[in-house]
């Protein structure tokens, strides 16, 4: 008996391909191919049924012999060639995992943290205030007189509730100043974070949203020195050593004297860049002693104690440091720009 009998049923022709495949995927799809449902071996057997009674048997034990033959073939290689290559086993050890990302602080906290060591380490305690402030604690405790521009409508956020006292979005840190040293007695050393607001157009260096890092000392005999060896102290704190610190006169009404601080440029080291304007500084924040009016507006003495107070937007500290512009990148929350600091 020999499957020559039946030309569709080549055993040589399958033989040879059996053993010319070289990979378990061309194994499989040989199998398919003579054994599978609608394979060589299964079409012949469907021709069975409209033979001649002679020739069935014949065909019959044909596809029985070629059938018997390719599996014990595809049997052999399989066993030599291995499991295909989508492997059922449920664990793939050789799978990468997807590893867990880990959240962290906000660059401004990170700042806000930092600067608070650098003070906690001077002496300073860290105190906060309520962002939605009165007239009194805003404007009026810190010795600003009526019409005085920083009250006006374009610079200071008011909430309408409808009362008689003016309750307004704090516009700086300096009424938790005003608090502090309400519900303290000197010496006080404290410095005071937090969100501030100003109906301010949004550039590339002012968001009406921002953060202010405020500085209060009261004691006997703080001198103006005393403010500048402190301003030195933490700029080189928080920038090193190489940055340096200059005072210029400035007003503000709750301190007289009065100042700017700025900085040697943290980008040319001083020597003039376009971040500097060429100056070779760059304004931080302002500064100045304690004026005797708001000693007295919460009940100190100005004969007996006097004090420094200094005030700068958090979020200029990493936009110098690591050269973050503009300011509402912040606000935004990329995710970019989250993981990166
Ligand atoms: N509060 C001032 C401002 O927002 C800064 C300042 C703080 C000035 C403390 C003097 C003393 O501009």
């Amino acid at each position: 008996m020999d499957t020559d009998a039946v030309p569709d049923l080549n055993l040589t022709a399958a033989l040879e391909a059996v053993s010319a495949a070289r990979s378990p995927e061309q194994l499989a799809e040989l199998r398919r191919e003579y054994l599978g449902k609608r394979g060589v071996a299964a079409r012949v057997k469907e021709t069975i049924k409209s033979l001649s009674p002679e020739d069935r048997p014949i065909v019959g034990q044909a596809v029985s012999l070629f059938t018997a033959k390719i599996t014990e073939a595809l049997d052999a290689a399989d066993a030599v060639a291995g499991p295909e290559t989508i492997d059922e086993s449920p664990i793939d050890l050789t799978l990468r995992g997807h590893g867990r990302k880990r959240g962290h602080m906000h660059l401004v906290t990170q700042c806000r943290r930092d600067l608070e060591d650098v003070f906690v380490s001077l002496g300073y305690q860290v105190a906060e205030g309520p962002e939605v402030e009165s007239d009194w604690y805003n404007f009026e405790a810190l010795n600003f007189p009526p019409g005085h521009p920083a009250r006006a409508m374009q610079d200071t956020l008011y909430v309408d509730l409808g009362e008689p006292e003016q309750v307004l979005l704090r516009t700086h840190t300096s009424p938790v100043q005003v608090r502090v040293m309400e519900s303290q007695t000197p010496p006080i050393y404290c410095v005071m974070p937090g969100r501030t607001y100003r109906n301010e157009t949004l550039d590339a260096r002012h968001s009406p949203v921002f953060h202010q890092i405020e500085g209060l000392a009261v004691d006997r005999g703080l001198t103006f020195g005393d403010l500048a060896g402190t301003i030195e102290a933490f700029t080189s704190a928080y920038f090193g050593q190489k940055v340096k610190s200059r005072l210029l006169p400035s007003y503000f009404p709750f301190t007289e004297p009065s100042a700017e601080f700025a900085l040697s440029c943290v980008f040319c080291d001083g020597s003039g860049c376009r971040v500097c304007s060429n100056t070779g500084w760059i304004e931080l924040g302002g500064c100045g002693m304690v004026d005797p009016n708001v000693f007295r507006s919460v009940g100190i003495d100005p004969e007996e104690f006097s004090g420094f107070a200094f005030g700068f937007g958090l979020e200029r500290m990493p936009m110098l440091r690591y050269g973050v512009e503009p300011i509402k990148t912040f606000f935004d929350n990329d995710v970019r720009f989250l993981t990166r600091y």
